[in-house]
């Protein structure tokens, strides 16, 4: 059973993935599996999770692919994060509910400070300077990026400036997610994200579960 963290504060779990891993899904699942244990569920998302940080977003995922550089998106990422940390997060973990998050600073080490540019470095440094919470478990949901597109052109929309980076970008970010959980296993568990939601699900569920038992 999930339970509180230290001191009662709550449980902090991200979720991460090229785009298209299904991970919206994932979470209303893990959050639906939880609430039908009595652990109290916040679930949010970035870009955005609280109304400052959800202009923000607009800025980032909206428009020409070459709209910002990667420097200025990281600086962007960290500011939405930490209204969102801020206004949402903290004050969820303090009341001692189990925070679910879609994408968190390892999709800024990914896509800005390993795929667009060798800015890791950056990254980390803002992130240790300016935000300060790490997560207690990353789920990594890996999957195939050509499965991974279909997936994302059914689901339409304007939010596509990420996308518009072409395939090969997806697969550096796939590999980038794979380095990221090799160099930090006990917080960060890969999950095959292939096959059908329930069984993705039961995967999801049974990590969780484990990382906290
Ligand atoms: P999201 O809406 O989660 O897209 P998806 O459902 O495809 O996962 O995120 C929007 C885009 O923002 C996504 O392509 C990933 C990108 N992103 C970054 O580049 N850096 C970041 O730090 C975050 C949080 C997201």
């Amino acid at each position: 059973m999930l339970s509180a963290g230290a001191e009662g504060r709550g449980r902090f779990i991200t979720f991460e993935g090229i785009d298209g891993a299904g991970k919206t899904t994932q979470i209303a699942r893990l959050a639906e599996h939880l609430r039908a244990r009595n652990v109290k569920v916040t679930v949010t998302r970035e870009p955005g999770g609280s109304p400052g940080a959800e202009l923000i977003r607009s800025l980032l995922v909206k428009g020409d692919p070459g709209r910002w550089s990667p420097e200025t998106e990281i600086l962007l990422f960290a500011a939405a994060r930490r209204d969102h940390v801020e206004r949402l997060i903290r004050p969820a973990l303090d009341r001692g509910e189990t925070v679910l998050c879609d994408r968190y600073v390892d999709s800024t080490r990914v896509y800005q400070g390993t795929v667009r540019a060798a800015l890791r470095d950056l990254v980390d440094r803002v992130h240790d300077l300016a935000i300060g919470l790490d997560p207690d478990l990353t789920l990594i949901l890996d999957l195939d990026p050509g499965a991974a597109v279909s997936r994302g052109a059914r689901r339409g929309g304007r939010e596509t400036r990420f996308e518009g980076f072409g395939p090969e970008f997806q697969r550096s970010l796939r590999e980038g997610f794979l380095a990221l959980a090799a160099a930090e296993p006990r917080r960060c568990r890969v999950i095959p994200a292939d096959g059908p939601a329930e069984v993705v699900a039961a995967r999801v569920a049974a990590v969780a579960e484990e990382a906290f038992s």
